[in-house]
């Protein structure tokens, strides 16, 4: 591009402004064919319907959700599965069907076998306000099945959002997500699958395997992530509350934090999930990352930040204004009502129409 002559002060100021535009949010999200703000639907549509299911995906994709976030683990025959816990006794009936097995490892299990497992009835009893009789007739996912949920809606096409669950169990899993994406057609779609991974390691293996496609490295306070300030670690604590334990957490010191970005961006990410804490607490409230200074130096390196996980009006508002480009939430329609996202239809409506 030929520049016409400027005086020197011109120029200055128009290549500042360039450079400044390299490094906001959304000219990063641009950049990698990423949506701004991100509406990342956390295992589906989770709140208000099993997490992980079908129902989950369908209704998540119905709304309009950007992405279908999914974890991402092995059967013992070999088959990527979508699973959120190490192990299976929290969402299904593990326990009554499989005893002398309810706390083995997800890789145990035989993909028959998981089948086999009631995964929605755990759900209407946690959530009696939101229980639906069909819950109980769901089952564990295949990572092919919910390809095929992203794929079922013409005038829908959500992305996948996939996290590499305890990495370290499933020697070669990059590999074979690779292989899987690729396979479905997934990897010639820029920004349509983002890779993320709490597991620096795994990090490393899936840029190693799919360098094209945009990754994100999960942030939290404690063992493995980024040093705590304390010096404790939840686990070894007394406490018996851990969202309150993590909403008092902050990393040993900015440098500290800095490092994290920093290996973040050497490993090949386009950007950062941090956690958040949630105005309610509760179950999925961690430290608090997203300090503005923390996404300003996120977006100086040119990093995304996409927080997780935030369900409630105030924590959207809280976390945009913090200078956040996308939210991990269990209420995608919630986010995109927040966000002014066309005609958003009524969950129960949709659930209702899609036969739950
Ligand atoms: O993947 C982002 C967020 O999901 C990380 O937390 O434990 O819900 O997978 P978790
Ligand atoms: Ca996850």
């Amino acid at each position: 591009m030929r520049i016409p002559a400027l005086p020197a002060m011109g120029l200055a100021l128009l290549l500042c402004a360039m450079n400044a535009g390299a490094s906001d949010g959304p000219s990063l999200a641009k950049a990698q064919h990423v949506p701004h703000p991100a509406v990342i639907a956390h295992r589906g549509a989770s709140f208000d319907a099993p997490e992980s299911t079908r129902a989950a995906y369908l209704l998540a994709r119905e709304l309009g959700a950007d992405y279908l976030e999914l974890d991402l683990q092995r059967t013992r025959d070999n088959v990527l599965v979508v699973v959120h816990d190490d192990v299976l006794a929290r969402t299904s009936d593990v326990a009554e069907r499989f005893p002398e097995r309810a706390k083995s490892p997800v890789s145990d299990f035989t993909l028959a076998e998981l089948k086999s497992l009631d995964a929605g009835s755990w759900f209407n009893k946690a959530y009696p306000d939101r229980a639906r009789e069909s819950f109980g007739k769901l089952q564990i996912l295949t990572l092919d099945e919910v390809i095929d949920i992203a794929e079922g809606n013409p005038e829908r096409h959500p992305g996948l959002y996939i996290e590499t669950k305890v990495p370290k169990q499933f020697p070669g899993i990059e590999k074979q997500l690779k292989e899987k994406l690729q396979a479905r057609g997934w990897l010639d779609k820029p920004g349509r699958v983002i890779l993320q991974t709490f597991d620096r390691n795994s990090l490393a293996l899936l840029h190693q395997q799919m360098p094209q496609v945009p990754k994100i490295l999960l942030l939290w306070i404690g063992k493995d992530s980024i040093e705590p300030k304390s010096g404790k670690d939840f686990a070894d604590s007394a406490e018996q509350d851990k969202a309150a334990f993590y909403a008092r957490q902050e990393p040993k010191d900015r440098e500290e934090f800095l490092r994290w970005l920093d290996a973040a961006k050497a490993g090949g990410a386009i950007g950062t999930g941090p956690s958040a804490v949630r105005s309610n607490l509760g179950e999925q409230s961690y430290a608090d990352l997203i300090k503005p200074w923390m996404n300003k130096a996120s977006h100086e390196r040119g990093l995304l930040v996409h927080v997780y996980t935030l369900d409630e009006r105030v924590d959207f508002d809280r976390a945009m204004k913090a200078g956040v480009d996308g939210i991990f939430t269990n209420r995608a329609g919630e986010l995109l009502r927040f966000y002014g996202r066309a005609q958003v239809p009524a969950e129960a409506q949709l659930l209702k129409a899609l036969g739950y």
